[in-house]
């Protein structure tokens, strides 16, 4: 594994490692027993993008492992005024053990990367959003035993749906897009996704059509149409995605135990119901839960 954490793919060596670790934390925390293990360490977090789970869950986690999480905006730092973030990551490399980056750009994701000598983690940028996806495989394990399941995503080929394609392979899970025409995901994380599935022996396909995409599926996945950043397409994009909406009658088409799962936040009534959201199948609260969980698993093997 290398010492960043930008994509799902440098954890392709210790995913299952992660989750292991994330589990036993998940379980230690419940029985009450406190681990210490990042005692004394830092972790900054830089958000570029307002963020409900990511900050909280890194901040909640870096306590209860004995650590501290520093929240930093732009605004509040030097590089809203220009200071570069090489040079951030330069100097909050010589204060902090660990950085949490949020960002519009993957390729300031890197830079940031290139530039610091203490791991990087991303908290999603316009490419990915690994963190989110170790979060749903453990969600995952724990509703469905294991991954040998065929996980259905339905709606834009984005950041979460990138990092599902390439982790879905690795872990041993098939997985269907299903996106409309012009929001594929990009083609070559599909690529490299497609290579992944034949390494791992998975199944790896896109689709355009929903209702048929859905039948047999053990997991039906949806994010947001409209990402951060996209909210000038806002009307566009609604149009584009009629028919996309993971509600009871798409649901009804895959498999009766079928588990409903969004990274969130949701916008209720546009790519899910409310009926689905809060049904039977959905798990999307256990969802964000394990973001800490996970993530507490990832800063152990990274910075621990
Ligand atoms: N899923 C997720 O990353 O949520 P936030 O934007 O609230 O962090
Ligand atoms: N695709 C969404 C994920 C939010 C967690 C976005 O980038 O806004």
């Amino acid at each position: 594994m290398t010492d960043n954490v930008i994509s799902i793919l440098d954890v392709e060596k210790n995913l299952k490692e992660i989750l292991r670790r994330a589990g036993e934390m998940k379980k230690k925390q419940k029985n009450g027993e406190s681990v210490r293990s990042l005692k004394d360490k830092s972790l900054a977090m830089i958000f570029e993008k307002p963020s409900t789970r990511t900050r909280i869950s890194f901040e909640v986690g870096m306590t209860q492992l004995g650590g501290h999480a520093l929240y930093l905006s732009p605004k509040d730092l030097q590089l809203g005024r220009g200071e570069t973030i090489a040079d951030t990551a330069k100097v909050l490399s010589r204060y902090v053990d660990g950085i949490m980056y949020r960002a519009f750009e993957h390729e300031m994701m890197v830079e940031l990367a290139e530039n610091s000598s203490v791991p990087v983690i991303s908290g999603l940028d316009d490419k990915e959003h690994p963190c989110q996806i170790l979060a749903d495989f453990l969600t995952i394990r724990e509703f469905k035993g294991g991954f040998d399941q065929k996980l259905v995503y339905i709606g834009d080929g984005n950041n979460v749906c990138h990092s599902l394609l390439l982790g879905a392979p690795i872990v041993g899970m098939d997985m269907i897009a299903c996106t409309p025409e012009g929001y594929r995901p990009d083609d070559d994380i599909y690529k490299k996704a497609v290579e992944l599935s034949e390494k791992y022996d998975t199944e790896i396909s896109l689709h355009d059509k929903p209702k048929e995409a859905v039948k047999g599926a053990d997991v039906i996945y949806t994010d947001v149409w409209i990402s951060m950043g996209d909210e000038d397409e806002e009307e566009k994009r609604k149009k584009d995605f009629e028919g996309y909406q993971v509600n009871k009658e798409l649901v009804d088409q895959a498999d009766d135990e079928v588990i409903v799962m969004h990274c969130l936040p949701a916008h209720r009534g546009v790519e899910i119901t409310s009926e689905v959201m809060d049904g039977p199948h959905s798990v999307v609260f256990d969802q964000a839960e394990n973001r800490m969980h996970a993530q507490k698993g990832l800063m152990m093997e990274l910075m621990g």
